[in-house]
């Protein structure tokens, strides 16, 4: 036995007493490597290459139309465009915030809900914003960081991972020196079950970011953006984030100017039902009761049924009130002047569902044809032709279609590839290195289609033949 007592006991006392010197030396270490890094950063920082950087008011962005020039001319190749920092005190006083009120988010309804909340978390409704981590995060990386090149040589994207922090910059080589620009990702739209798109807060500003993720084709640049011209500066407005999200408090007259402790991610509950506070209170306080103080859409009339679904599914329109506004229930025409009838989606992404739905002569000889004669916005239903082939059947005996007699029951199962055919919708494009891609979205003018026809009977022929 030694005299000290028993080794281990000396290490640990050993080490204790070097702590201090070993914190010392560590943060030493800390403090050296991150001026390190900010020193050979700050050398790089793209904002020192004046020619390059354009600082663009949100406000101006659209009237002066700049980013447009650069985008459209051989000048704007190879440069970065970058927005103005404004502090919320530059405007004399603070901002004027639009507020909506009565809103608890989708975990406070699942403690009475418990059932449709389960199922709905799976939708790309509650998907189609969030912030980022491993799981909401589709756009893909091999090794923690990935180089997009673009048209312009020496100009091309890097997206990377750090410690569950997403990041995209841009890099530009000049004078055999890479001078970079990084921002952090801070929100991810879309569910990724076509892509994705990020956005970015300077400030308490709200940016789109210059590269999106597109299914099956991969980093692609955002739509409407132009390849090899850098632009981290168009700002999100309050439209884009309504239709992707419940809630989120803009600023009047501040392009994108929102309180980010408001928004409620992902289009959930209270976008269709209206808000839930009154509600929860109520039935908290009074558990055996009949329901209070929340719009159950499915018995409201069709068209104020259909006007919950229309605020994002009916293309693009103009705001006559505060894009956050419009409770279910109220009649849509006030919110919103449709600037389309149905043929083109005009500037929004959508694939028109609504105008499409509504030249079908199911809609026109039916009463109660709505959204949810078809749609369970409670599950994610996605590539079930037989579910939805049963929606047709609450109406149409498979015998009442001319195919019956030759086909037979087997169209039972989809009705929808002959009558629903998809296609490709020209506004919902993304333009990328080789292409403009995106899938094709199912067209909701239910109609007697020969081509579509034709095309199912020849898969069907071939599926046998393969069998
Ligand atoms: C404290 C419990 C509780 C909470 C929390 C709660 N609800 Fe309810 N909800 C009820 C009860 C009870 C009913 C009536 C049940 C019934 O009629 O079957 C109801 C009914 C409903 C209905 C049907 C309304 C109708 O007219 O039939 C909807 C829609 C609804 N809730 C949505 C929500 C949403 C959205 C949230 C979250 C914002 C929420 N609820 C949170 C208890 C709750
Ligand atoms: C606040 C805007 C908003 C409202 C209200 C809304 N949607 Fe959507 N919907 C979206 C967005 C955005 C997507 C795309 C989600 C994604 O993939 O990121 C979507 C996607 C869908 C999809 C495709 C789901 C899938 O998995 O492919 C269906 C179906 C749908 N919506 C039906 C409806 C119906 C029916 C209603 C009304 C009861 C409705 N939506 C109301 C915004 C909305
Ligand atoms: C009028 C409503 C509306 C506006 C405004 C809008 N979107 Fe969308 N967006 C949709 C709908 C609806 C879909 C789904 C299209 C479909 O599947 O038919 C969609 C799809 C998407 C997708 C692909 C989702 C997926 O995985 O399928 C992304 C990404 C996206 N939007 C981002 C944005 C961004 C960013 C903005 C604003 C700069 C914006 N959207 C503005 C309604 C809208
Ligand atoms: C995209 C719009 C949309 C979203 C998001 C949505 N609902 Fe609904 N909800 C509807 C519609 C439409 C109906 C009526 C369906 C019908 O009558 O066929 C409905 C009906 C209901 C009902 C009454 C009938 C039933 O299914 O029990 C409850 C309760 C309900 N929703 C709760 C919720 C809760 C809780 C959430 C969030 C976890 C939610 N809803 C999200 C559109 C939505
Ligand atoms: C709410 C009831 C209802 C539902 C659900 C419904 N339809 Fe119809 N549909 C009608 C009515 C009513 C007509 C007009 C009378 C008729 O031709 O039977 C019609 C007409 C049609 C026609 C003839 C169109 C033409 O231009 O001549 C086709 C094809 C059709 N439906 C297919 C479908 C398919 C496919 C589905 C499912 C995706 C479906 N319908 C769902 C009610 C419905
Ligand atoms: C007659 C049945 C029917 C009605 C009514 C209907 N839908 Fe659909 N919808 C479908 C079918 C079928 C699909 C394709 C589902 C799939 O392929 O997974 C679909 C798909 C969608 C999609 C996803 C588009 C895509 O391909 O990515 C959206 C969004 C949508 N519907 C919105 C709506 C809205 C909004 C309404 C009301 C205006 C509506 N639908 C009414 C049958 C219907
Ligand atoms: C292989 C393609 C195909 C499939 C699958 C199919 N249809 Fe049809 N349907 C047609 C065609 C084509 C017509 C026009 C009549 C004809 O030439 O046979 C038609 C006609 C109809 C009509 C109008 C009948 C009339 O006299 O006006 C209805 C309603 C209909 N189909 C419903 C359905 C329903 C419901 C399903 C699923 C159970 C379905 N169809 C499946 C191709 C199809």
């Amino acid at each position: 036995m030694l005299p000290w007592g028993k080794p281990e006991k000396v290490c640990k006392l050993m080490m204790l007493k070097q702590r201090p010197l070993l914190l010392t030396l560590l943060a030493v270490a800390i403090i050296a490597a991150v001026a390190f890094f900010f020193v050979s950063r700050s050398g790089n920082s793209i904002t020192e290459l004046e020619d390059v950087v354009r600082y663009i008011e949100p406000e101006a962005y659209y009237v002066t139309g700049a980013h447009y020039k650069l985008a459209t001319t051989p000048a704007g190749q190879g440069k970065v465009i970058l927005p103005r920092e404004l502090d919320v005190g530059e405007f004399g006083k603070e901002p004027e915030f639009q507020r909506e009120v009565g809103f608890v988010g989708p975990d406070v309804c699942k403690e009475c809900h418990e059932e449709n909340y389960s199922t709905f978390i799976e939708t790309a409704h509650y998907r189609t914003s969030a912030l980022p981590n491993d799981r909401t995060m589709k756009g893909s990386l091999s090794d923690s960081s990935e180089l997009i090149q673009t048209r312009v040589n020496p100009l091309r994207y890097e997206v990377s991972e750090k410690d569950g922090d997403y990041y995209q910059s841009v890099l530009l080589d000049r004078d055999g020196k890479t001078w970079n620009h990084q921002q952090h990702v801070d929100i991810v739209t879309g569910s990724g079950k076509n892509g994705q798109s990020y956005l970015f807060w300077q400030k308490d500003r709200l940016y789109q970011l210059p590269i999106s993720w597109l299914k099956g084709v991969g980093w692609v640049n955002s739509p409407g953006y132009t390849d090899g011209l850098a632009n981290f500066a168009r700002p999100v407005r309050d439209d884009c984030m309504a239709c992707h999200s419940t809630k989120m408090d803009f600023a009047r007259r501040k392009l994108n100017l929102a309180d980010r402790h408001t928004m409620i991610l992902g289009v959930t509950c209270e976008r269709c039902h209206g808000p839930g506070q009154k509600h929860v209170e109520f039935h908290r306080a009074n558990p055996d009761a009949a329901s209070k103080h929340i719009v159950h859409p499915g018995l409201l009339p069709r068209e104020r049924m259909n006007d919950v679904c229309s605020q994002c599914h009916s293309g693009s329109s103009k705001l006559l009130q505060p894009a956050y506004s419009f409770r279910p229930g109220e009649d849509l025409s006030k919110y919103r002047k449709f600037t389309t009838n149905g043929e083109k989606a005009g500037g929004v992404h959508t694939a028109n569902q609504f105008p499409r739905l509504r030249k079908s002569k199911c809609y026109q000889s039916s009463d109660t044809m709505s959204c949810a004669t078809c749609h369970n916005p409670h599950r994610n239903e996605r590539d079930r032709p037989d579910i939805f082939s049963n929606r047709c059947q609450k109406c149409h005996q498979p015998e009442a279609c001319g195919q019956f007699s030759t086909l037979g029951q087997k169209i039972a199962t989809n009705c929808i590839d002959c009558h629903m055919p998809k296609k490709m919708n020209k506004s919902i494009t993304f333009d990328s290195d080789d292409a403009d891609a995106f899938n094709q979205v199912r067209d909701h003018f239910i109609r007697i289609e020969p081509a579509a026809t034709a095309e199912v009977i020849q898969r069907w022929k071939t599926e046998k033949q393969t069998k």
